[in-house]
């Protein structure tokens, strides 16, 4: 192998073992399992009662949603969690959602880990990792 080869595949495994050591950083960051349950059940609670959010959650069984909500947050970011709910194009798909819901959800969020004193690059990492899923959230 010469050596830039060599240098080329040095390159990549740093890459990766810094990736992995972000994404264990991230999880840790938010407290593991308890802490994104504890986040996850705080943002369902403000969902079921800000004003722009509650016509759109009044009828879901509050536990049940911060399950579902902690699973996914917590296989995103990188922890030992698998996510077995429904896909988030199902599970959205006939909710109507416009981006004006998209964002005032975002905001709850943000709100949520603000209440846990979450530093703003945690909260940035976290609200870049669930941007992807927004083409499948807002229809219309
Ligand atoms: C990044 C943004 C979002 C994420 C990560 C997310 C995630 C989820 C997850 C994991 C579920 C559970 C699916 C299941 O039970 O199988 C769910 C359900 C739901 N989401 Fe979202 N969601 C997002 C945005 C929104 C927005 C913007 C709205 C409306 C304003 C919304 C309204 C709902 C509703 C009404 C349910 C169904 C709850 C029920 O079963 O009664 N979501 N979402």
């Amino acid at each position: 192998m010469n050596a830039k080869l060599l240098g080329l595949l040095a390159a990549c495994l740093m890459c990766a073992a810094l990736s992995a050591r972000a994404e264990a950083t991230l999880y840790a960051a938010l407290g593991e399992r308890a802490g994104i349950a504890g986040l996850a059940e705080d943002l369902v609670g403000r969902l079921k009662s800000d004003s722009r959010t509650k016509v759109f959650f009044k009828d879901t069984n509050a536990k049940n949603l911060a399950e579902q909500l902690r699973d996914q947050v917590c296989a995103v970011v990188g922890g030992p969690c698998v996510y077995e709910g429904a896909t988030m194009a199902k599970s959205h798909a006939d909710l109507g959602i416009g981006m004006a819901d998209y964002l005032a959800v975002v905001e709850l969020l943000q709100d949520a880990m603000d209440a846990k004193h979450l530093p703003f690059s945690v909260q940035n990492d976290v609200l870049a990792r669930l941007a992807p899923m927004y083409r499948d959230i807002v229809t219309r």
